[in-house]
C-alpha cells in the first residue's frame, strides 16, 4: 500500500467506511463473529470469493483499520495484527520458516526474541547464526544453504546501536533471504525500512505506537505474498489483536507524528545534557555526533529516536544509586510512553543472557536505558541531575 498523502495525514485519514450513523471518529466493533445474509454469502465469504469480515480471530474492522495504516506508513503491501510485539515476532518466524531452516541475527535484539531463538526454536530443528553489530563483513560467512531469514533491530535494544539497512537489504537479496526488520524503537514515523530492501517489518505497538502505557499489541507488514502466509498460521492460531487495543493503536497512530517529534526533542536534549555530566562515563543517542553511526543514522532515520543509553562511572553499584533516587522518572520495564522510565538492562530485560553475550552486545552492568517521555525536558533533567549527585 503506497502513502497517498504525507505521513500525519495518512495516520489520521485512514478510516474504515463511516456507518449509517455518520460518526466522525472511527467506532469501536466489539464482536467476535459477524452475520451472513445466506448460506451462499456464507459459503462465498468462508471460501474468500468476498472480501469479508467473518470472525475476529481472522479480521475485524477495527483491527483491519489498524493494519491499513501501518501499511501506509510504513509503505507496506499487506500487513496482520497482533495482541503483542512477541506475538508478531514468533508468528513471523513460525508461519514463515520449517524444521531445518536457519535464521542469521544480528546479536544485539530483544531479550524474549533471542530466548525464542535459542530456547524454542531449537526444538523444531531451527538455529540461528548471530553477528555483531560492528561486523556485518561478517554476516555473508554465516549463511549457509538452509538460511532463509536475516533478522535486525534498528536501533537496537537497548544499546541503541545503528545497522546499515541499505547493506543488509543488499546481501539479503544477493542470497534470496527474507530480510525481517523489528522497526519498534523508530517508528514508522523515523525510519521506513522498506525503502531500504526489508521483506517484512515488525512492531511492537506497545511502544511509541501507543504511546501511553496503555495496551499491548503488534504488527509484522511487508510483502504480500509473505504476510499471506503469516495471516493463514495466524487465523488457525489465534495470536490475533482484539478490536479494542486496535481502536486504542489506530487513535494513537493519529498523534504519532508530533509525538514522537517532541519525544525526540526531550531525548536530543537529555542526551546533551548527559554527554556534559562529570559522573557519566558514555552516553549512546543515534543524533549525537559522538554515535560512533552518527552518519547512518542520519541517512536512514528522520532523527534519534526517544532512547538514550547511558553509563555511570562506578559501574553497577553507582548505576542502581542512580536509579534508586530517582524522583520522577519510572523504574518501569515499558518503553515509548509519555512517562520518563529508566531501566537497568543487565539486571532485567537481559539478565537471561551471559555476561559474556551481555558485554557482546553492549550492555556493560552499569548501563541505564532511558526511554524520554513528554514530561518538560527541564524536568526530566532536574531528575537526572539530582539523582547523579548520589553517585
Ligand atoms: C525491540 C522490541 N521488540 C519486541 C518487543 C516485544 O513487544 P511486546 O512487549 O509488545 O510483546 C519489545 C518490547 O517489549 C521490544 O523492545
Amino acid at each position: 500500500m503506497s502513502r497517498e498523502n504525507k505521513f500525519e495525514t495518512d495516520a489520521i485519514r485512514t478510516q474504515m467506511e463511516r456507518s449509517e450513523f455518520l460518526e466522525h471518529s472511527t467506532p469501536l466493533h466489539l464482536t467476535s463473529s459477524f452475520v451472513f445474509e445466506d448460506a451462499e454469502d456464507m459459503r462465498a465469504s468462508f471460501a474468500e470469493e468476498k472480501e469479508r469480515n467473518i470472525y475476529s480471530r481472522f479480521t475485524n474492522p477495527n483491527t483491519s483499520e489498524f493494519v491499513d495504516k501501518m501499511c501506509k506508513l510504513e509503505g507496506a503491501e499487506s500487513g496482520y495484527a497482533f495482541a503483542t510485539g512477541m506475538a508478531a515476532v514468533f508468528s513471523t518466524f513460525a508461519a514463515l520458516l520449517n524444521a531445518g531452516d536457519h535464521i542469521v541475527s544480528a546479536r544485539s535484539i530483544f531479550g524474549s526474541t533471542h530466548t525464542l531463538f535459542t530456547k524454542f526454536l531449537p526444538k523444531w530443528n531451527i538455529e540461528t547464526s548471530y553477528f555483531k553489530v560492528g561486523e556485518v563483513d561478517n554476516i555473508e560467512s554465516l549463511i549457509q544453504s538452509n538460511t532463509k531469514i536475516l533478522y535486525v533491530e534498528s536501533p537496537t535494544n537497548p544499546a541503541v546501536d545503528i545497522l546499515d539497512l541499505e547493506e543488509l537489504g543488499q546481501i539479503a537479496k544477493k542470497h534470496n533471504l527474507i530480510f525481517i526488520i523489528d522497526n519498534c524503537f523508530a517508528t514508522p514515523y523515523l525510519q521506513n525500512p522498506i525503502k531500504f530492501g526489508a521483506d517484512l517489518v515488525i512492531h511492537s505497538a506497545t511502544k511509541l505506537i501507543d504511546g501511553q502505557g496503555r495496551v499491548l499489541g503488534g504488527a509484522t507488514v511487508g510483502r504480500a505474498d509473505l504476510i499471506r502466509e503469516i495471516y493463514l498460521f495466524s487465523r488457525n492460531t489465534g495470536p490475533a489483536l482484539s478490536p479494542f487495543n486496535a481502536w486504542i493503536l489506530s487513535k494513537s497512530l493519529e498523534t504519532l507524528g508530533v509525538r514522537v517529534d517532541r519525544h525526540c526533542e526531550n531525548a536530543l536534549k537529555v542526551a546533551e545534557f548527559l554527554e556534559t555530566h562529570s559522573k557519566v562515563a558514555l552516553v549512546k543517542y543515534p543524533f549525537l555526533k559522538s554515535h560512533p553511526q552518527y552518519a547512518l543514522a542520519k541517512k536512514q532515520m528522520k532523527q534519534g529516536g526517544n532512547v538514550v543509553a547511558f553509563e555511570v562511572k562506578g559501574g553497577i553499584d553507582a548505576g542502581r544509586q542512580f536509579l534508586n533516587h530517582l524522583k520522577m522518572l519510572s523504574l518501569s520495564a515499558n518503553l515509548g510512553d509519555t512517562r520518563s522510565i529508566a531501566t537497568h538492562p543487565a539486571s532485567t530485560t537481559h539478565s537471561k543472557l551471559s555476561e559474556a553475550d551481555r558485554l557482546e552486545t553492549g550492555i556493560s552492568d552499569g548501563l541505564v536505558r532511558i526511554s524520554v517521555g513528554l514530561e518538560h525536558v527541564d524536568d526530566i533533567i532536574a531528575d537526572l541531575k539530582q539523582a547523579l549527585a548520589y553517585v
